[in-house]
């Protein structure tokens, strides 16, 4: 039998056939896997899933329906005015626009009276395509999973809901996949559907969960890897699955144990920076570093003790990329890490100085596009939201 390849058992982004970790849903002492059986298992009834990006939502979808059964379409593949059952037929395959528009041509030739007949002939045919559909997916075995429902715009989630409201009372099965809070109204919220949903929420990983897939992984590939450096990658990669696995992935090239057989410890900070090649935060840094416009008037700028000049965006910055990495920061905490960075006693920032600065860079993410998104300030406390993010200003050129 051939050897596993690091690259087949660690991966990044896809589904990771021999490193699946399992976890339990810690609100219920449930196993997802198993919640998502048993919702799928109780026809009737909407699932919603809720989680963080990549946090594993789609991952367990295919694990336990199958790639195969999964019929996956996004929020962003709806457009304003387009029939839903259309789109979801086209998708598998079903051509029904055509059979639409050969009814649409056939009544400009007829007379007056026969246009009323035809277009009431055409509607039937949208009732019909709909259980068409529905029928095609209980004989087909298949699950519409409806992911990133949050790209859709609130009037049409609001119809989609309506939709599959009806759908789900034909034992038609459906999940609708989004990232926390932004479908509450439409799904969670809304009263038809109450009594009729199965919700789980997933939570962020934890560290144990973490170093499982790296234990796993490398026992897969014969290799032996130290309790202490699978924790040591675990703590790095913060709540985020993906960057366990990329991480292992590019210790594993690095090292190159598919043919050395052996891992190589030492380049564990050079894989932390390969993982951060390819992550697209160099603007984002920059701009929230930049903070906002001082009308040509130049910041004060503190000496820091790598030697390094910097304002005070720079500064705080700087501090929450110390160690340990911290999924949340307050504000007594960040105030410790820039007193510690801070060289001259005598130069030492304030905390109001430190919340009017996160104040500031709080309003420059929320007035930019998604992906300067990277943490939240409030209630005195930073929240990182993009794991990757706190990875790159903590590994990354900057
Ligand atoms: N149960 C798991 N065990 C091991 N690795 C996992 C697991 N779940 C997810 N991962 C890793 O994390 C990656 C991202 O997972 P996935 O795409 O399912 O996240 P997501 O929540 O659907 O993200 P998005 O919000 O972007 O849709 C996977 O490709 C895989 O590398
Ligand atoms: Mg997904």
């Amino acid at each position: 039998m051939n050897r596993l390849k690091s690259y087949e058992v660690f991966k990044p982004g896809l589904f990771p056939e021999y490193t699946y970790v399992s976890r339990m849903s810690s609100e219920v002492m449930f196993s997802y896997e198993f919640r998502l059986e048993q919702a799928l298992k109780t026809p009737g009834y909407l699932t919603s899933i809720i989680g963080p990006s990549k946090t594993g939502k789609t991952v367990l979808c295919e694990k336990v329906i199958g790639i195969d059964n999964i019929v996956s379409i996004t929020g962003s593949d709806f457009k304003k005015s387009t029939d839903f059952w259309n789109i979801v037929a086209i998708k598998v395959g079903l051509a029904i626009e055509g059979e639409y528009s050969k009814v649409n041509t056939l009544k400009e030739s007829i007379n007056d009276e026969n246009i009323q007949i035809k277009s009431s002939a055409s509607r039937e045919k949208y009732v019909s395509n709909k259980d068409l559909v529905i029928d095609y997916f209980k004989g087909n075995n298949l699950v519409l999973v409806l992911d990133d429902f949050h790209y859709a715009s609130e009037e049409l989630q609001f119809d989609i809901a309506y939709q599959l409201k009806d759908a789900i009372r034909k034992e038609f099965k459906a999940i609708v996949i989004s990232l926390p809070h932004r479908a509450d109204d439409a799904i969670r919220k809304n009263a038809d559907l109450s009594g009729r949903l199965n919700l789980i929420n997933i939570e962020p990983w934890k560290m144990e969960e973490l170093k499982e897939i790296a234990v796993v992984g490398f026992k897969e590939l014969g290799i032996e890897i130290e309790d202490l450096v699978a924790e040591r990658i675990a703590v790095e990669s913060l709540t985020s699955p993906q960057l366990m696995q990329s991480i292992c992935l590019n210790l594993s090239l690095l090292s190159n144990i598919d043919q050395a057989n052996k891992l190589d410890t030492t380049l564990i900070e050079r894989s932390y920076k390969a993982t951060t090649v390819n992550l697209p935060y160099k603007d984002v840094i920059n701009k929230l570093q930049a903070g906002p416009s001082t009308r040509g008037q130049k910041r004060k700028k503190y000496k820091i003790n790598s030697g390094d000049e910097l304002d005070v965006y720079g500064i705080v910055l700087e501090a929450i990329a110390l160690d340990p990495p911290l999924i949340s920061i307050t504000i007594d905490e960040l105030k410790d890490r820039v007193d510690e960075l801070i060289e001259n006693s005598n130069d030492k920032l304030d905390k109001n100085k430190l919340k009017t600065t996160l104040e500031a860079i709080q309003d420059i993410m929320t007035n930019s596009a998604a992906i300067y998104q990277v943490f939240e300030w409030k209630d005195d406390q930073i929240y990182i939201v993009e794991p990757l993010f706190l990875f790159y200003i903590r590994w990354g050129v900057k």
